[in-house]
């Protein structure tokens, strides 16, 4: 059966930070990540992060940290910072022997009336069956955007597209400039998913190998920018949305600070040309 999306051109809007979902929904396309952090920081950090402009945020059910996300979103809230609708949250589950209450868990842990976006954590024993179940809560209006994490082949979206009555709108995988993966991005445009990156810049115990590369490096000095700043820039100008984790604060206000300058098509080809397939995780 052929599938229909509403929206398929998924071109990030600059002005904006959003982009159009293929089911119609706006997502911001930078983001803070929430892993490791405890509920007690994370309560904090995702505030902070709200008041320094973040509207989106990337938590998960593995993480332990909702019931802080939760919090930390709607203090936000409460003190009229931002609404319900201005902030986007995004979780992960992985299958049970009861999706619906893995669901329902998630949205009471952060004691919210719906999650903008729901993932499959990744690919397990029972993906149809959560994924059906996650189907059926987007019905509700429970979830307003639903995806899949750690799918990396043709093969494996595929296998989810063989059952899904709604084309996931995102997948979020490990990206960065030494594992880009664009063959995927330009497979799924067809569907108008998009691509999250996480390890923007490899992950805890790694960053150097990125934020210190010498191409990195040359243009953060070019640009007046720092090395991270010129990673996700980079990420965005290449259609990948963005959420770096951190708990600095000056960090987190460099990691949004990012839309006022350009990265120049040949400076984008020398990021890309950094890529060596290779993955710092195996799952
Ligand atoms: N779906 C999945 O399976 C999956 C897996 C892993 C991660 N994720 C998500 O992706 C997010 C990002 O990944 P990550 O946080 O693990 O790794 P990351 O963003 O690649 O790296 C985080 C590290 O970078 C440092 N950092 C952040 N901003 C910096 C800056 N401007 N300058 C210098 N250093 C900076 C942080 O230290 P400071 O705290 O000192 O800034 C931290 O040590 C996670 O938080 C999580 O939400 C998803």
């Amino acid at each position: 059966m052929k599938k229909i999306v509403d929206n398929k051109n998924t071109s990030f809007d600059f002005n904006s930070k959003y982009v159009t979902l293929n089911n119609g929904i706006k997502m911001p396309i930078i983001g803070l990540g929430t892993w490791p952090f405890s509920n007690e920081d994370a309560e904090e950090i995702v505030y902070d992060a709200i008041k320094n402009g973040y509207r989106l945020i990337d938590t998960a059910a593995y993480y332990g940290n909702e019931i802080g996300v939760g919090k930390g979103v709607r203090k936000a809230i409460k003190e009229g910072i931002i609404n319900r609708k201005d902030i986007f949250i995004t979780s992960k589950i992985y299958a049970s022997t009861n999706h619906n209450k893995t669901i329902e868990k998630s949205l009471n842990n952060l004691d919210v009336e719906y999650i903008d976006l729901l993932l499959i954590h990744e690919p397990g024993y029972d993906d149809k069956g959560l994924y059906q179940a996650m189907e059926d809560y987007y019905k509700d209006g429970k979830l307003k955007a639903l995806g899949i994490s750690n799918y990396y082949t043709k093969e494996a979206i595929e296998e989810v597209l063989s059952y899904a009555k709604i084309i996931p709108a995102v997948i979020q995988n490990e990206n960065h400039i030494y594992y880009q993966n664009n063959e995927l991005q330009k497979y799924v445009q067809q569907y108008g998913i998009v691509i999250e990156a996480w390890y923007p810049f490899g992950g805890r115990g790694h960053t150097k190998e990125s934020l210190n590369h010498e191409i990195i490096m040359n243009l953060a000095e070019k640009y007046h920018k720092s090395p991270a700043q010129i990673i996700l820039r980079w990420q965005l100008q290449s259609g990948y949305i963005g959420i770096p984790g951190s708990q600095n604060p000056n960090h987190i206000k460099d990691n949004i600070n990012i839309f006022h300058f350009e990265l120049s098509d040949e400076d984008m080809k020398k990021i890309t040309n950094i890529n060596e397939n290779r993955r710092y995780e195996n799952w």
